[in-house]
């Protein structure tokens, strides 16, 4: 009697613990529908999954100016000109200088570039303030997309009042 008692201790605790190893090790396969695999995923060197519409990558001047877009904001946009001065003051007249001259305070340490004698076009300078430079913080993290086009949007005008 004590035996089978045992054994019908037993069966109930094991018996669970057995069926539920038959879903874990997908004996018995059930299709969860919570399941991650229920996704479009792929291997490396398989066909990759394609890339959202306006996205940006990110380190992109590896292969050059791949997947930069054409500046999106017209050049003579007021607003964007207007916003470009705001962020350039911010984030970038420490070291260009307030008109892009290469000459602000932190000049003294460092030889930051003179952006009205840049040769870049604008995809080229969205790469530059994306990644950064060795010597220049990269700006991804402090300017969104947009705001970058209009600092660059910003630059442009500057050249043009040096170039005066
Ligand atoms: C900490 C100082 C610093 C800040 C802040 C900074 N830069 Fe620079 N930038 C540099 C230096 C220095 C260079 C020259 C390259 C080098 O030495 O790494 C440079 C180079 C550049 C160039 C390349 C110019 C060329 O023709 O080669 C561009 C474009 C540029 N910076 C734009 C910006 C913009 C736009 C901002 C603001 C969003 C900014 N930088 C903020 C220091 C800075």
């Amino acid at each position: 009697m004590k035996g089978l008692r045992l054994i019908v201790i037993l069966a109930l605790l094991g018996g669970p613990l057995i069926v539920g190893m038959l879903f874990t090790y997908e004996i018995i396969k059930v299709d969860w529908v919570s399941m991650m695999e229920n996704q479009p995923s792929y291997r490396p060197m398989e066909d990759p999954l394609p890339v959202p519409q306006d996205s940006v990558p990110y380190m992109a001047d590896y292969v050059k100016y791949v997947g930069i877009p054409d500046n999106p904001v017209p050049a003579d946009d007021p607003v964007s000109l207007e916003r470009g001065k705001v962020l350039y003051n911010i984030h970038c007249a420490v070291c260009h200088g307030p008109q892009g001259k290469g000459d602000g305070v932190m000049a003294q340490y460092m030889t930051p570039a003179d952006l009205t004698a840049s040769a870049l076009d604008d995809k080229g300078m969205f790469v530059f303030i994306t990644n950064g430079t060795p010597n220049m913080p990269p700006m991804r993290e402090n300017l969104t997309v947009r705001d970058r086009w209009d600092v660059i949007n910003y630059i442009r005008s500057l050249q043009a009042q040096a170039g005066q």
